[in-house]
């Protein structure tokens, strides 16, 4: 095994061999999924959903994200650790947006980050770059902009397919390593799958994609509640820890734990 580097992202496009990547948001996670050889981890701002207890990404700040994105990046071996920038971090100029990046770099020890945007961040993505850090695109549905897009709402409809590519086209030129399809439809997808050279990730973009990206509390049923339709589940890790959590409960009120094995004497 050795460090997966973006150049490797573009070898599996290069190959057709389509690749796994997931959210993390702390060590334990972040160790498991890169032991099972999931190869680019992200530490989304869906921590703002997932760690933090907000009801959108929005409000999650750098801080915030820093600290867990440290977290992910000491506990992998090879996984390639992508960080999302937060809301409010990145739009204002392309002087902040560089200014972020280089944070989650410098403190976060991040390998990439991620940002939401298509052509009107083309200039961003491009500093970014100039600065020496990749950067993974992010188009489609993009959650950071529900209030402007009226809510989470499938994206490439009709004849709206042509501004996705477009919106990917120049992410692939001001110089991203890869981008996020998000909620667009399966044929736009295609068709942006196969114009772009870099790699596209959908969630909920169809399984022509190039890797594809799941939440990874939606991914393992971590989370309870109505999924969207493009989440599946792999386990039902809310049952296994409230289960545990229960019968924990059980044996100190039975006084059955801990018994004379867990006892010093
Ligand atoms: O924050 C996140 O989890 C994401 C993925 C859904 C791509 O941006
Ligand atoms: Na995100």
């Amino acid at each position: 095994t050795r460090k997966v580097r973006i150049h490797h992202l573009q070898e599996l496009k290069d190959r057709g061999e389509p690749w796994p990547m997931l959210t993390a948001y702390d060590m334990y996670t972040a160790g498991l999924f890169d032991e099972a050889g999931i190869p680019v981890l992200l530490v989304g701002d869906s921590a703002a959903n997932n760690v933090y207890g907000y009801d959108t990404s929005l409000p999650v700040t750098v801080d915030e994200l820093l600290f867990l994105t440290r977290g992910v990046t000491r506990s992998v071996k090879n996984a390639l650790v992508v960080a999302d920038l937060p809301f409010g971090s990145y739009q204002v100029s392309v002087e902040q947006a560089v200014t972020t990046a280089v944070r989650f770099m410098k403190e976060g020890r991040a390998h990439a980050v991620k940002l939401e945007g298509g052509r009107r961040f083309a200039p961003h993505v491009e500093a970014i770059v100039a600065a020496g850090i990749p950067v993974m695109g992010h188009i489609g549905f993009t959650p950071q902009s529900e209030h402007q897009l009226g809510g989470y709402r499938v994206q490439g409809r009709d004849e709206k397919g042509d501004a996705v590519l477009a919106d990917a086209v120049a992410l692939e030129q001001a110089g991203a390593f890869a981008v996020v399809l998000e909620m667009v439809t399966a044929e736009v997808a295609k068709r942006v799958t196969h114009e772009l050279r870099i790699p596209t990730v959908g969630i909920g973009a169809g399984p022509d994609c190039d890797a594809q990206v799941l939440v990874w509390t939606d991914m393992a049923g971590m989370r309870r509640g109505k999924m969207p339709r493009f989440v599946k589940q792999y386990a039902d890790m809310a049952s296994v820890l409230g289960n545990a959590a229960s019968e924990f409960a059980a044996e100190v009120r039975g006084r059955a734990f801990p018994g004379p094995e867990h006892s010093f004497h």
